[in-house]
This record gives structure tokens, C-alpha cells and sequence, in this order.
């Protein structure tokens, strides 16, 4: 059993200590993969280790379910990030707090009816507040400057946005934007889990510069990020007052459903 778990994407193909052999796993949904860690923590790469998976195409949704069925109870997702503010500086973390949904057709719900029900997941607070007060407490002590609160604009990709795009989701109030942040927010609670977003910021958005210019070399940023992200996990567990635990509310029949949609935890 596995209780932690990192997500990651673009730049971040390994964790200290992690087994770079793969793990398969067959689910409901299809096929994951996953890599051990030290203790219970897991190491999920979203795009795989060569990243040959486009952001549009990666198996959500096996992802968590493989997540889960381990055991999973806490996660934490990595995102390579376009600031949207010049405040969010090249290299910089944010902490995220609230997200933007503009992607399309992917399939993004566990409750899909019949025999997996119908359910409907709280997002008043998507990103649990008692892993996102650790994450910060964590980075204080480390002297790692990060945005306490940041709201993720998740296009569909993989096309960069244009600059009028830009301006729109600005306007919306997004502070930083990519192309993975949904659906794994709202399949992490539909599974009840602790989940909270780190986002290190790779260029300035469309728009905010003459030319797209994406940093390559992520320094000792990222491995400030990745310890940022296993110290805050570890220890991390259940406790009262975040409400990830059973937030999906359900409608008739639904609940017949349940346990083999739901983590049997309560
Ligand atoms: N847009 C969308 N996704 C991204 C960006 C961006 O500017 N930078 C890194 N991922």
C-alpha cells in the first residue's frame, strides 16, 4: 500500500530515490503506470518518462484510479505552468487555491451513471486547505518563496493560447495557466482525496512578452520544488476540517453505487 502520491509533467522525470522501472497497472479505465518511492510515497508521471503522452491525451482518469485502488490517500501535482501575471516571475512557485476549466472532451468523471452512479463533487474549496497550510508552513521553513494562493486555467492544449485568449482568462482571474491541472483536481475529490497543486511557472503567457519563450533549465528550482512537495506529504493524513473525505454529494439511486465508485474510507 502506498499513502502518498507526487504527480508531474514537463521537466520533473524522476523523484530522489524513486525505481525507474515502471509499475503497470490494468484499470477500469484502461492502463497506468507509476513508480515506487522511498516509504509510501509513489511517483506518478503524467506525460511518462519520455513524455510521449500530449496533455489532451493522458489516461486521467487511470491515473487516479490506480491512485487509489494502491491506497493513495494524499496528493500533491507538480505543473509546469505560463504566468499570467508578471508578478509570478520566471521560475517561480505559486501554490494553487482555485481553477478555471476550459478543456474539452475529456473524460474528466468517475460518476458516469448506471453502475458507477451519479455524484456531484463540492469544488466550493478544490484544493484541500489543511495540505495547502502544510505546503506553505513547509516552504516558510525552508526559505522557498511561493504565491500562497494562485487560480489554474487549464486549456486543452497542446496548442499554446493566443495572445486574445490570454487577455480572456486574465480577465476571468487566472493567475497561471496549463494544459493538466483538470481534470486530476476534480477526479482527486471525487476519490476523496487530499489533493493540492504546485505550480513553477516556465514562461510568461502569450501575449505578456514580444515572443513565447519557455525557460528549459528549471535549476535548483526544481529540486527545491520536489523537496518542497515529499516534505509536505510526509506524515500527512486524514484530519478534521477540510472535507475531501466524502465530497461528492449524491443523488437517488446513486448511492446504490457507491462503494465501488468511492474509497472504502470514511
Ligand atoms: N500555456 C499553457 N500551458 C503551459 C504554458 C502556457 O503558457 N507554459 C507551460 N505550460
Amino acid at each position: 500500500m502506498a499513502k502518498y502520491a507526487m504527480i508531474a509533467g514537463t521537466g520533473i522525470y524522476d523523484l530522489p530515490g524513486f525505481d525507474p522501472t515502471p509499475i503497470r497497472v490494468e484499470t477500469p479505465f484502461g492502463s497506468a503506470a507509476y513508480h515506487r518511492c522511498q516509504g509510501d510515497l509513489v511517483f506518478l508521471p503524467r506525460h511518462g518518462l519520455h513524455h510521449d503522452t500530449p496533455p489532451h491525451a493522458i489516461n486521467y482518469r487511470a491515473n487516479f484510479w490506480a491512485l487509489h485502488t494502491l491506497g493513495v490517500e494524499s496528493v500533491v501535482a507538480a505543473y509546469a505552468v505560463g504566468s499570467l501575471h508578471r508578478s509570478i516571475p520566471l521560475r517561480g512557485l505559486a501554490l494553487l487555491s482555485d481553477f478555471i476549466d476550459r478543456t474539452q472532451g475529456r473524460a474528466d468523471t468517475f460518476y458516469t451513471g448506471g453502475e458507477w452512479g451519479v455524484g456531484h463533487a463540492d469544488m466550493s474549496r478544490p484544493y484541500c486547505p489543511r495540505l495547502r497550510e502544510v505546503i506553505l508552513a513547509r516552504a516558510a521553513e525552508r526559505g522557498i518563496e511561493i504565491v500562497p494562493q494562485a487560480t489554474y486555467a487549464c486549456t486543452n492544449g497542446p496548442r499554446f493560447e493566443s495572445p486574445a485568449e490570454v487577455r480572456l482568462l486574465t480577465s476571468w482571474g487566472g493567475d497561471v495557466v496549463g494544459m493538466t491541472g483538470v481534470p486530476e483536481v476534480s477526479l482527486a475529490r471525487e476519490l476523496g482525496m487530499h489533493f493540492a497543486g504546485v505550480a513553477l511557472s516556465m514562461n510568461l503567457a502569450v501575449g505578456l512578452e514580444e515572443e513565447l519563450s519557455v525557460v528549459r533549465d528549471l535549476g535548483a528550482q526544481r529540486a527545491a520544488m520536489l523537496d518542497l512537495i515529499q516534505a509536505a506529504l510526509q506524515g500527512f493524513g486524514d484530519g478534521p476540517g477540510c472535507g475531501c473525505v466524502g465530497a461528492v454529494d449524491f443523488l437517488g439511486a446513486a448511492r446504490i453505487s457507491v462503494p465501488r465508485a468511492m474509497p472504502a474510507r470514511t
